[in-house]
């Protein structure tokens, strides 16, 4: 997603755009031949804590709306444990690279790195320029911030120009000038500091590894890059139908980059890696959308961008798409707890050893401009009055695998899917088990 415009005063965060999750699935095995091999060895996470909130041994972490009610400290006080990685959005212009999210935001992450958990903090550098704009004033403009955060004892992952290879993005699908701007950013922070990370995050693709838009053409080079991430969400039909993920689409959307990131053995290893690297979901959710009425002042609102504390009331808001010729909407919960599980159960923790962590992308925001419809990314935020029993079940179940096959309270009760392919139309049906 791309967040935030807004150049100077507040520290809220506007906007964003679209991660184009492509459906193209690929067939793949199943979950044979993950294990990874004792020959190959494999780079941990830096600096990921390991008493934060887990689901077999994958932790969470989130992407809050800063400036909202739900910061870091928030967070953690509605769900009673502390996560273990912090996004953030660093927004740069040609003509402004003063990096003062880092500044606004410092504080709390202070406090959230130096806590019973060490949370790290991971800002993704989102430029408004091309690819070739960014100049070496710029470079050293980053290496001196992550120093500075660095040396108040915050640990930094950097995403920097992340979905490089999405279309979104103004230096997006520019390889050339990508990897070596990359690698000069590299070079620089590591000549300052010891305690930035750089982790090289693209967004999901499916198709044809030579497609522009494929990772391959993106990679700097196993020196430069010390962990690696992907977006990955689950938008739904159209990116406005509530239902719930096809059974395998974590799983299937996946398994491509992991294996090109986390090869097992020398033989299967396209990017010619000495070893596998640990990987996290950089960002991700299972948006629920609501329709939004012709009198609402989100009505007029510009399509994707963040809605603004003090939140909607959305429990008088109808779930977008309820009807015909859509069947149903399926329920709030069912749609999140199901993405989640696909994401860390342990089927899939035994499938992708290497996945170390899943950042929930926590925010509220308008559809994309094509629909009316107000997309609900979060998990987190009863207090300003998100739908609380998304936020309870993620507090008391996260990492339980017995709860997580028992299902939950709510209107589906079961996260068992089938799905049915109706001419382009997608159809879901749910398996209801009683209640
Ligand atoms: C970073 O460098 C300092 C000084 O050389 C060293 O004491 C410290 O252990 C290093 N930290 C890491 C995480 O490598
Ligand atoms: C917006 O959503 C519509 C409906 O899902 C989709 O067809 C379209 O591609 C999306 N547009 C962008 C810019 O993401
Ligand atoms: C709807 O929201 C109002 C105000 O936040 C709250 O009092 C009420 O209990 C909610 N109703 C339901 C059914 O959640
Ligand atoms: C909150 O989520 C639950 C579970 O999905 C659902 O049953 C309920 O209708 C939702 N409440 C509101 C007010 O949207
Ligand atoms: C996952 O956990 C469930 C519930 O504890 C258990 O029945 C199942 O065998 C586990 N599966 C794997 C692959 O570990
Ligand atoms: C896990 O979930 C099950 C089913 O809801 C529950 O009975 C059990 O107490 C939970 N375990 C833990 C450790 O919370």
């Amino acid at each position: 997603m791309r967040p935030s415009h807004q150049r100077c005063g507040s520290s809220a965060l506007a906007s964003t755009a679209s991660v184009l999750a492509s459906t193209a699935l690929a067939l793949l095995l199943p979950f044979a031949a993950a294990q990874s091999s004792p020959d190959f060895p494999v780079r941990d996470a830096p600096r990921l804590p390991g008493n934060a909130m887990q689901s077999n041994g994958i932790s969470l972490g989130f992407l809050t709306q800063w400036g909202s009610q739900y910061e870091p400290t928030d967070v953690i006080r509605a769900l009673g444990k502390s996560p273990a990685v912090w996004g953030d959005y660093w927004n740069v212009w040609p003509d402004e690279y003063d990096f003062r999210q880092a500044d606004w935001h410092l504080g709390e992450m202070r406090r959230v790195a130096d806590g019973d958990v060490k949370a790290v903090y991971a800002p993704a550098v989102l430029f408004h320029g091309r690819m070739n704009q960014w100049t070496q004033e710029m470079t050293d403009a980053l290496a001196e911030k992550v120093r500075d955060v660095n040396e108040q004892g915050v640990p930094i992952w950097l995403r920097f120009c992340y979905e490089m290879n999405g279309g979104w993005m103004d230096y997006g699908l520019q390889p050339e000038d990508y990897v070596s701007t990359w690698r000069s950013v590299t070079n620089a922070i590591r000549a300052v500091t010891n305690e930035t990370y750089m982790l090289w995050a693209p967004n999901v693709w499916n198709g044809d590894s030579n497609d522009i838009q494929a990772y391959q053409p993106y990679w700097p080079g196993e020196e430069y890059v010390d962990l690696v991430g992907l977006s990955l969400y689950s938008f739904g039909p159209y990116r406005s139908l509530n239902a719930l993920p096809e059974d395998d689409l974590f799983r299937d959307s996946f398994r491509p980059f992991y294996n090109l990131v986390s090869p097992t053995s020398s033989s299967r290893n396209p990017l010619g890696l000495s070893r596998a690297y640990s990987v996290v979901i950089a960002e991700t959710s299972a948006p629920y959308y609501y329709e939004i009425p012709v009198n609402s002042p989100y009505y007029t609102q510009a399509g994707d961008t963040d809605i603004s504390p003090p939140m909607p009331n959305l429990n008088r808001t109808r779930p977008s798409l309820a009807d015909p010729p859509y069947p149903r909407s399926d329920d709030e919960l069912a749609v999140k707890a199901t993405w989640l599980v696909q994401m860390v159960g342990n089927e899939t923790a035994a499938a992708f050893p290497n996945l170390k962590a899943v950042s929930l992308f926590n925010y509220l925001k308008k559809g994309n401009g094509t629909a009316e419809v107000l997309a609900d990314f979060r998990y987190v935020g009863s207090r300003d009055r998100f739908n609380a029993t998304i936020e309870e079940w993620l507090r008391t179940n996260y990492g339980n695998n017995t709860a997580y096959l028992e299902g939950y309270s709510g209107d589906a009760s079961a996260i068992r899917t089938s799905l049915l392919g109706l001419g382009g139309i997608v159809a879901v049906a749910i398996v209801v088990l009683a209640l």
